[in-house]
């Protein structure tokens, strides 16, 4: 097929029929995460949160998985399903928060407190997974930092996810890592008080990484799997939505009758935006870029997440109203 670009819409129309093609080709299967570009999204078999991701990479049986997302998703997927080829469309789409901790600092912490358990928020390396004892995402951080019998708990790398789960889980003594989401902190309290002035009927639902002063604002904090589910659920037809710009797209698609908005512009995860359509063609052209771990620390990474498969079974989207 030759790309001319007539029309950007005949553009994009002619690279989605290209990825049907090459996906049959190939026996692949295309992971999107809820953050993506809105015509990667259209091209998705699976898409959710992270632990849905995570929990559809275990069952996934094509050959390829082509993960529109960020590299530790990919990471995961490749470590929970070892036998697949797990392809990142981008190698530079990375997370910066989970650059924000490697194994080296992690164990020096670990030094420090010898008696705590360590939960990994997934938006981690997979050498940081390694030195840890459990996973969690935002939707069970909750859940699996009460499975845990230590009452001390270091938690890495999310300080605003650790500072949520400590208000939470009063019982545990929540150790925290200065990392946080450089898209998520960009939103301000003042913000949010103003586009509620603005759309005073309508329910502001925020991601766990936003600072705490902005979820003390939130009728409901969630994964962004759960959002999905809260504003179904929801009498509400107006909502604020303090995540990534992404999620307008399928909440605007699912929810033909009801309104969304953004407390602020800033709202977009520049790594995520890094996918485009012509990058997953080139992907599925080349197999590229393949993402692989070790297997010495697959196999202890692998621990991690599976002890976190355990806990949450099958409960995404799971998560508590208000702060
Ligand atoms: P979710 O697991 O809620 O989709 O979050 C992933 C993420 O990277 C949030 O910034
Ligand atoms: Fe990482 Fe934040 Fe982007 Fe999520 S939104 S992938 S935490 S930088």
């Amino acid at each position: 097929m030759i790309y001319t670009r007539q029309t950007d819409e005949q553009y994009i129309q002619d690279l989605k029929e290209k990825i049907t093609e090459l996906k049959k080709e190939r026996n692949a299967v295309i992971m999107v995460h809820n953050y993506q570009r809105d015509e990667v999204q259209d091209i998705a078999d699976i898409s959710g949160d992270s632990l849905a991701l995570s929990q559809a990479a275990v069952r996934a049986d094509a050959k390829v998985i082509v993960f529109c997302g960020v590299r530790f998703m990919a990471e995961s997927a490749s470590i929970l399903n070892s036998g697949k080829l797990v392809l990142l469309p981008v190698k530079e789409a990375g997370c910066p928060m989970a650059d924000m901790i490697n194994a080296e600092k992690l164990i020096a912490m670990k030094k420090k407190y010898p008696n705590a358990a360590v939960v990994c928020y997934v938006n981690s390396s997979a050498e940081v997974k390694a030195e840890s004892d459990i996973s969690c995402t935002s939707s069970n951080a909750i859940e699996v930092v009460r499975s845990l019998e230590n009452k001390e708990v270091i938690f890495i790398p999310d300080k605003n996810l650790g500072r949520y789960v400590q208000a939470r889980v009063p019982e545990k003594k929540i150790i925290l890592w200065e990392g946080f989401c450089p898209t998520h902190i960009r939103v301000q309290e003042e913000e949010v008080i103003k586009a509620k002035k603005d759309h005073p009927n309508a329910e502001f639902v925020a991601h766990p990484e936003c600072n705490p002063g902005v979820l003390h604002l939130a009728d409901h904090i969630c994964s962004t799997g759960g959002m999905f589910k809260f504003v179904k659920s929801s009498t509400a037809n107006e909502f604020i939505i303090g995540t990534e710009s992404g999620m307008l797209y399928k909440l605007r698609k699912e929810n033909p009758q009801k309104k969304f908005y953004l407390p602020t512009e800033h709202l977009i995860c520049p790594s995520m935006k890094l996918t485009t359509l012509g990058w997953v063609v080139h992907s599925l052209e080349m197999l590229v870029y393949e993402v692989k771990v070790p297997d010495e620390i697959a196999k202890r990474a692998r621990k991690s997440l599976e002890r976190m498969l355990r806990v949450t079974e099958d409960k995404s989207g799971a998560a508590v109203s208000g702060y």
